[in-house]
């Protein structure tokens, strides 16, 4: 970052940018595959390579690493990056990519360009064959890196040509972890029960939970749980949970009050639907059969949702099920 954007007043950088990892080893969670990387690094000698996870977990990031650990000052010539903004069709492969594999860049013994193709899925399966032949042929110089959400979008013979790394979800843990550095250096004001709502909302995905860390702050000035249930726009689960434990108590008069005050706020069904879902797995004061009952009623409904039968009456129908399930004798046992 140039000293004028950091010195200019009200100009904030998005922390994701801010705080986006230089070197693999800050990359954040999925320890195995990052060691991989770093064993690759150590190596010097990168194989064409297809990264594939969930959004938002450090795989562009950690490519970017990689590549500027391995070429350092000739990052700038030896680099070609095309992401899903870019024009990726069969034209831009044959001409653009090719181009660049052709060119001659000095680079230090035992070093390749690379070919960084981010979101990878988005290329049409037509685009991918066109790379098949130029991976091979400029393999001596040219390594590709290839990232993306969904592997089987990639097609069968670039994946046989890769090394295949997964990443996965980051854990909670990790999550607050890196949140925590980052109000200690933005001296961010938050209670840890803000903190765990920051988390809960992001569901392992890192980028989400920075850039709702920094909408809360700036937006609100102190992250604590209404705030981020607010500024995250989602039912909050604290009443959520209330609506389960009526359904649990069997009370679905009770139940069916604190449902409409969701659905007054104008959440959706799904949104209604997929919180329930994430707040019952959490609720282990439920005896084990409850909740397992809970999450196959909730998938029905949530099933049925997607189906297009979105209503209120549909989401009372739950409430309905669930209280009933709680009555059930068989759980009264317990
Ligand atoms: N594992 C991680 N460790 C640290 N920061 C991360 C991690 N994953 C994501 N981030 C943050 O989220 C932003 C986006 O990450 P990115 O690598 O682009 O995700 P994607 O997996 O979607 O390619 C980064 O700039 C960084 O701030
Ligand atoms: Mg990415």
């Amino acid at each position: 970052m140039s000293m004028a954007a950091q010195g200019a007043p009200g100009y904030q950088l998005p922390w994701v940018e801010k705080y986006r990892p230089r070197r693999l080893a800050d990359v954040v969670g999925n320890a195995a595959t990052i060691e991989r990387l770093q064993a690759i690094e150590a190596n010097g000698n990168c194989p064409h390579l297809l990264v594939s996870g969930l959004p938002g977990i450090g795989k562009t990031t950690s490519v970017h690493c990689l590549a500027h650990a391995l070429l350092g000052d000739a990052y700038k010539e030896a680099v070609l990056e095309l992401n899903a903004s870019d024009d990726r069709g069969i034209d831009v492969v044959r001409n653009k990519i090719k181009v660049f594999a052709q060119k001659k860049v000095s680079l230090p013994p035992n070093r390749h360009k690379i070919i960084i193709l981010d979101e990878a899925d988005s290329m049409t399966p037509g685009a991918q064959q066109a790379l098949r032949r130029t991976m091979e042929i400029y393999a001596p110089t040219t390594r590709f890196c290839f990232a993306c959400n969904q592997s089987n979008k990639i097609i069968e013979p670039i994946q046989s040509r890769c090394a295949i790394l997964r990443f996965g979800r980051v854990s909670d843990e990790e999550v607050l972890r890196r949140l925590l550095e980052i109000c200690e250096a933005e001296k961010v004001q938050y209670s840890d029960e803000g903190l765990a709502a920051v988390v809960f909302t992001a569901e392992g995905d890192m980028r989400q939970a920075i850039n709702n860390l920094q909408s809360t702050w700036t937006g609100l000035g102190f992250v604590s749980p209404d705030h981020v249930f607010q500024v995250c726009d989602q039912p909050h689960p604290l009443v959520v949970r209330e609506i389960l434990e009526h359904c649990h108590a069997g009370r679905v008069d009770e139940a069916l009050d604190k449902l409409d005050e969701v659905w007054e706020l104008g959440y959706s069904c799904l949104d209604i639907v997929t919180t329930l879902f994430r707040v019952v797995k959490t609720m282990d004061s439920l005896p084990e059969s409850v909740q397992l009952d809970f999450i196959r009623a909730i998938g029905w409904t949530h099933m049925r949702t997607l189906e297009g039968v979105a209503t209120h009456l549909q989401l009372s129908g739950l409430i309905a099920r669930l209280s009933q399930t709680a009555m059930d004798p068989a759980h009264l046992s317990l």
